[in-house]
């Protein structure tokens, strides 16, 4: 077992989580300030959303710089300060790497839209126009019903984009592009960060010449990629990761729906370690909707040798809590995030129990229809919630009675339970480590047992709206989303966490 099966990994989306200079823009001295805060809560490692020079049309994730930080976050010395304080705290640090695309700002893709004959030309993906004006394909970008493809009126040639006009696709298949990609992972490895999350990796390798099937083109093309180079992509940056101490890991946006499809690109050990597994996100609040979930992820996972991961909201996304709404339920859903087989990544103030926030026309920011998600952390009761302006966007609804302040010092609080079940879950080898077995509904009532050695942790969630009758395991209930757990019974959306000790000879 590595850190990165059992580490519970915490996303931060910088500009949202904490202001330290009052621009109403969250930046790294305010995540500094609370390092400690994500210490208590017990979580394990930090992924950073990027925080590199951009001119922000996709707030970040258009990098016109991919080796420096954006002044609105701070400085490489202020990241180099994060880096050491969290690992004086046993916090790693990962950071967020955009290699599909630059930002159309980066001098790479200015030098490369210069002239058909720039040395830089091919970096990025220029094709013509059939003589019938025809585009090379039939694909749709992200977040509208437009091609990938625009017309650089100067040189006459269309370029490609998987999403916005201002962030041009990397060409992959050119050597000196993956040379450059590579040393942009080294700089930072050699600061000492502890890996990276991979945005949209499965999308590196493309074949330009395949149209979309028609029916499902405007899904976008970005779920449809899923060409075989991208696997050797992945194994030369599998091999820069490799070539460091300290076991660095890559987690892959692999935004394709199929589990199956996602697992494939852990390769035989030497492509990513870890990638996402949106099914979860999608999955309705029925208990035979995931109990097909679980088991289909877990054989899928298995089939491929590939550790699983668990995630139920990002800043793509609704929030957990918009999505199922329901205190009980928001509670119920943390219970499966932290006790399920694998890799859990916890959202910014899922441990709240936030929802998105209601984001006026005049306030709306995002190209891709994303604000609500990203609304601000609100760390006190008072106005401004402890960020001295108003933000950069819109606070969410009740952000005065979840904020930090309101919560920490109230035992039954959401922050609290969470904190709680972090502490079982880092108290159980079986909950980290453990096999997934005896999964099976009773009723509305989802069972799995987690076991490691001789030791069993059983989980059983109500996902009804009305109690149900369970048979209580013997043993102790470590932990219970209700107020009150009554023997033999779930209340409406319960979940309870009970070690029923050594093994008592349940088939798995
Ligand atoms: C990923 C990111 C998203 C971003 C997109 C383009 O899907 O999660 O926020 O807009 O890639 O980089």
């Amino acid at each position: 077992m590595t850190w990165w099966q059992d580490a519970v990994v915490y996303q931060i989306y910088p500009r949202s989580f904490c202001d330290s200079n009052g621009d109403g823009v969250g930046d790294l001295n305010g995540v500094r300030s609370r390092l400690s805060y994500l210490a208590s809560l017990g979580v394990d490692a930090l992924w950073l959303s990027p925080i590199y020079p951009s001119p922000m049309r996709d707030f970040g994730y258009d990098v016109a710089n991919y080796v420096d930080v954006d002044q609105v976050f701070g400085s490489l010395a202020v990241f180099d300060e994060l880096v050491e304080e969290a690992h004086a705290l046993g916090i790693r640090v990962l950071l967020d790497w955009v290699p599909n695309h630059t930002s159309s700002d980066h001098p790479w893709f200015e030098a490369s839209r210069a002239s058909r004959g720039s040395p830089l030309r091919d970096w990025y993906l220029w094709r013509d126009a059939g003589p019938d004006g025809s585009l090379p394909n039939n694909w749709v970008r992200a977040w509208s019903d437009e091609p990938t493809w625009t017309r650089d009126e100067a040189m006459g040639q269309y370029y490609l984009h998987l999403f916005l006009p201002s962030q041009p696709d990397l060409n992959w298949a050119n050597v000196e592009v993956r040379r450059a990609m590579l040393e942009t992972l080294r700089f930072w490895l050699d600061r000492g960060v502890d890996g990276f999350r991979m945005d949209v990796v499965h999308a590196l390798g493309k074949d330009l010449a395949v149209d979309d099937p028609e029916e499902l083109r405007l899904l976008s093309h970005v779920p449809l990629n899923d060409v075989a180079v991208t696997h050797e992509y992945l194994r030369e940056i599998r091999s820069v990761l490799d070539a460091y101490e300290g076991e660095r890991v890559s987690v892959g946006e692999v935004y394709l729906l199929d589990p199956a499809r996602v697992a494939t690109y852990y390769g035989a050990g030497d492509e990513l370690h870890l990638s996402f597994n949106f099914a979860s996100i999608y999955t309705p609040w029925r208990a035979r909707a995931w109990l097909e979930l679980i088991e289909h992820t877990e054989n899928v996972h298995k089939t491929a040798n590939a550790w699983p991961t668990w995630v139920l909201s990002n800043h793509d996304n609704p929030r957990v809590a918009t999505r199922l709404g329901g205190e009980d339920r928001v509670r119920a859903a943390m219970v499966l995030l932290l006790t399920l087989r694998g890799t859990p990544f916890l959202y910014a103030g899922e441990e709240l129990g936030l929802k998105d926030a209601d984001v006026p026309h005049d306030r709306v920011v995002d190209p891709g229809g994303r604000d609500g998600c990203r609304s601000p952390l609100p760390w006190t009761r008072a106005a401004q919630h402890g960020w001295g302006i108003e933000p950069w966007l819109p606070f969410a609804d009740r952000s005065a009675e979840l904020s930090v302040e309101s919560q920490q010092h109230e035992e039954a609080s959401m922050l609290n339970f969470t904190r709680r079940l972090l502490e079982v879950r880092r108290d159980s080898d079986a909950l980290r480590r453990g096999e997934l077995v005896n999964l099976h509904l009773e009723g509305d009532v989802l069972v799995y047992d987690r076991a490691a050695g001789e030791r069993r942790v059983r989980v059983l969630i109500n996902f009804a709206k009305h109690a149900s009758p369970i048979t209580e395991p013997e043993g102790s209930v470590l932990l219970s989303s209700a107020a009150r757990h009554t023997t033999n019974e779930l209340g409406a959306n319960e979940a309870v966490v009970c070690d029923v000790g050594t093994d008592r000879g349940v088939d798995s």
